[in-house]
């Protein structure tokens, strides 16, 4: 049961969502906001309610797709901006996926995983990005311990996970984190290697 489809869908049904922040993260935000290619296509994994995907869609970034395991969220979403096409509200477990995407938004997903597929997210995304395509968003910075979600880690982990298949662009304290979670994580830009 723990972290698996039925889990998450009753903390979503019970409002059990302490996640969620109800809009999009600033971090992230300043990131979308310096994009000029509103063409690429992104994915946003364990999206939830989706507050970057809604961000997206509302400034002209119409190739933009969610996927999660949970249902009620992407119903949600859907409520919300009923212009997304359908077939970019993945209700899907994000290791099945298989297309092809430009940018991957990480934001509180990673850290809601079992600590043991994190290898996996690693290949994951980059089978799922396009050439030169990034993973961008933000990691917790705090130690990781059996307790969670969400579960913690370090930048000296994360970088030894991904370095293998990723040039880590940025890796650094987030300077615009919303306050309850400031210095407590970190923003990063990771981009697929040619290997
Ligand atoms: C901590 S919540 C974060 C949601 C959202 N990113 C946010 O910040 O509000 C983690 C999300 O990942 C989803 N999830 C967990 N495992 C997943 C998987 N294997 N594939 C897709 N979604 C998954 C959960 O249903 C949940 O919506």
């Amino acid at each position: 049961m723990k972290l698996s489809k039925d889990y998450w869908e009753n903390r979503y049904k019970s409002k059990s969502t302490p996640w969620d922040i109800g809009y999009v993260s600033t971090p992230i935000q300043d990131y979308i906001d310096q994009l000029k290619d509103k063409n690429i296509s992104i994915l946003i994994p364990g999206a939830g309610n989706a507050y970057e995907a809604e961000y997206l869609w509302k400034q002209g970034f119409k190739n933009t797709y969610v996927v999660d395991i949970a249902k009620s969220p992407l119903d949600d979403l859907k409520r919300r901006i009923p212009a997304i096409p359908s077939n970019q509200i993945l209700f899907n477990d994000f290791f099945n996926l298989d297309e092809t995407f430009d940018l991957i938004i990480e934001q509180t997903f990673f850290c809601a995983l079992q600590p043991t597929l994190r290898d996996k997210y690693v290949s994951k995304s980059y089978d799922l990005l396009s050439a030169n395509g990034k993973v961008v968003g933000l990691f917790f910075d705090f130690p990781l311990t059996k307790e969670g979600p969400p579960f913690g880690g370090s930048a000296t982990e994360y970088r030894n996970r991904f370095k293998s298949k990723f040039k880590i662009k940025t890796l650094e304290t987030s300077y615009n984190s919303i306050q309850p979670r400031a210095n407590k994580e970190l923003f990063f830009i990771f981009e697929k290697k040619n290997l």
